[in-house]
């Protein structure tokens, strides 16, 4: 799917790059991922947008609009750098339009710049557009079990 050229992402670097838009934005989105997680705050944002392992990125309509969001983690482990991508949301009303698609290439552009070997992500299989996404895009399913331990 050619992604729609009027969207453009941008990395959301550094403290001063989160403002009330970008906390809306992230209070509508979220919910559109996860119903048991709330939506990050100004300082969560903040915490993340100056981390230099995570990269936050944001997908903008033509008109500024946030319409989408992801976040790559990048870092080093004894075995190399990995990164990981979570947290990809595209607004109900912008999707089709290969908003999605934008964000994971850009986060695949940004790990290989960070010497990245891989980048993983899980997707549960009832997430039928994001499993085809993935795939399109190259993800490959790997043989292997993925476990969570809850602390709460
Ligand atoms: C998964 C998700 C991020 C994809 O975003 P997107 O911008 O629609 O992605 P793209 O346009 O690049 O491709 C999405 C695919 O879903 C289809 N699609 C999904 N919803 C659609 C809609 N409302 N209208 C049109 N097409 C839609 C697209 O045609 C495309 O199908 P294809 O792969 O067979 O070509 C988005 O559907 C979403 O936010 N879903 C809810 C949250 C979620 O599941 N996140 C992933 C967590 S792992």
């Amino acid at each position: 799917m050619a992604s729609d050229p009027t969207v453009t992402i941008e990395e959301l670097a550094g403290e001063q790059a989160i403002d009330d838009a970008v906390v809306a934005a992230f209070a509508r989105l979220i919910p559109q991922l996860s119903k048991s997680s709330p939506p990050p705050g100004r300082s969560e944002l903040m915490e993340m947008a100056s981390s230099d392992a995570d990269h936050v990125l944001v997908a903008r309509d033509v008109d500024g609009t946030i319409i989408g969001s992801m976040t790559l983690v990048v870092f080093r482990i004894p075995t190399g750098i990995r990164a990981w991508i979570e947290d990809v949301v595209v607004d109900g009303d912008a999707r089709g339009r290969g908003v999605g698609e934008a964000l994971n290439r850009r986060a695949i552009e940004i790990a290989r710049s960070r010497g990245a070997k891989t980048v993983d992500l899980t997707s549960r299989p009832s997430r039928e557009a994001a499993n085809r996404l993935y795939q399109r895009i190259g993800f490959v399913a790997r043989e292997t079990n993925v476990y969570r331990f809850d602390i709460s």
